[in-house]
């Protein structure tokens, strides 16, 4: 790890906590925030934490033109003694430093970055939420900030970590979602950002999100880009399938997210000898296995949401309704397990969990 020193400003105006139960997902913000530069010649310089405030960058800031920017989220929680668990913040900023690679971005040090982000939760410590289902939701990201209208990487960037306490992703916690097959749109291509976290494959599938909702649906399937045959990824999230006592996930394929959720859950099902398979699956094979009766679950997995049971698949003009739209046996034991470890109320026998 390289030799750095975190610089604290205290704020001397500390804002007033939300009420536990009212929480809702990033709409809060704490008191401070970490925040470090890179210019180029120097490397990544000057980290601090300092109180949440405004950034102030050049409307002509890279970022703002040309997207050249990624993120990474993850959350802390806190024990009944008092102690501050992170869920494999290892994975998350391996996860940074491939998407920095994929936008032309300078890596940052990542066992650094991990001290960053325990240094700023500790000086914003009394901001993690308590009540059941609430965490503190961690978000680091780096932004290109040279004033600069090229078609280039930046010279400048700024590497900031904010925090905000968080209730369910969903108001419902959870609850089996209406999904609706995506024929339009598509999220990423194989040669494309579809495996970095990277803000435009958000705004990609806003167009997408919006229409679907309009129908009543929460969220889309994406579909592969080139044959709109295999399945990718669902909303924001992997997919998993139970059919016929074996769960199915598609196979890292250079267009989807490569999920912290989504391996944990892997290992979990591997450790309770539930077979498991990552595989090429298509829209027509979950067809089939619904019209034989042997689609038995169906969930997405996030670090927001952590499962998220589909009830209802919208496609081929037909409402395809899984588990009578109730949350499944398989995805009700990954939440309690996922969860579980991550509050430190069950043994994590897998060496995720890392104390503040
Ligand atoms: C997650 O599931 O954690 C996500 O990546 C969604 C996030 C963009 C809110």
């Amino acid at each position: 790890m390289k030799d750095y020193t975190i610089d604290i400003t205290l704020s001397e105006a500390r804002k007033e906590k939300p009420v536990a139960e009212q929480l809702q997902f990033g709409k809060t913000f704490t008191d401070h925030m970490f925040i470090m530069d890179y210019t180029e010649g120097k490397g990544w310089h000057d980290p601090r934490i300092v109180p949440y405030q405004p950034l102030i960058l050049d409307p002509a800031a890279m970022v703002f033109h040309y997207g050249q920017s990624v993120f990474e989220g993850l959350k802390a929680y806190l024990t009944k003694d008092e102690a501050i668990l992170l869920f494999r913040p290892d994975k998350n900023m391996e996860r940074l430093n491939r998407s920095n690679d994929r936008l032309c971005i300078p890596r940052i040090d990542e066992e650094f970055a991990i001290e960053a982000l325990k240094q700023l939760i500790s000086v914003d410590r009394d901001w993690i939420p308590t009540a059941e289902g609430t965490s503190l939701y961690i978000r680091p990201f780096v932004i290109s900030t040279e004033p600069f209208l090229g078609v280039a990487p930046s010279s400048r960037y700024q590497f900031i970590i904010i925090l905000s306490p968080v209730g369910s992703y969903y108001k419902e916690g959870i609850h089996p979602v209406k999904i609706a097959v995506e024929s339009e749109f598509v999220r990423a291509v194989l040669g494309g950002t579809g495996t970095a976290k990277t803000g435009g494959n958000y705004a990609a599938s806003l167009k997408a999100q919006q229409v679907s909702n309009l129908k009543g649906y929460s969220q889309v399937l994406w579909l592969d880009g080139v044959e709109r045959k295999y399945i990718e990824e669902v909303g924001s999230m992997n997919i998993f399938f139970k059919i016929n006592g074996e769960v199915i996930t598609p196979s890292l394929n250079g267009s989807i997210l490569e999920g912290v959720t989504r391996n944990s859950i892997i290992s979990l099902l591997k450790h309770w000898d539930i077979p498991i398979v990552e595989r090429r699956i298509s829209i027509d094979e979950v067809y089939e296995a619904y019209k034989e009766g042997v689609l038995e679950e169906a969930f997405g997995t996030g670090t927001a949401a952590v499962i998220s049971p589909i009830g209802e698949l919208f496609m081929k003009e037909e409402k395809l309704i899984i588990n009578n739209s109730q949350t499944g046996e398989l995805s009700k034991k990954l939440y309690d397990t996922l969860t579980g470890i991550q509050t430190g109320k069950d043994i994590d026998s897998f060496g995720w969990v890392v104390k503040v």
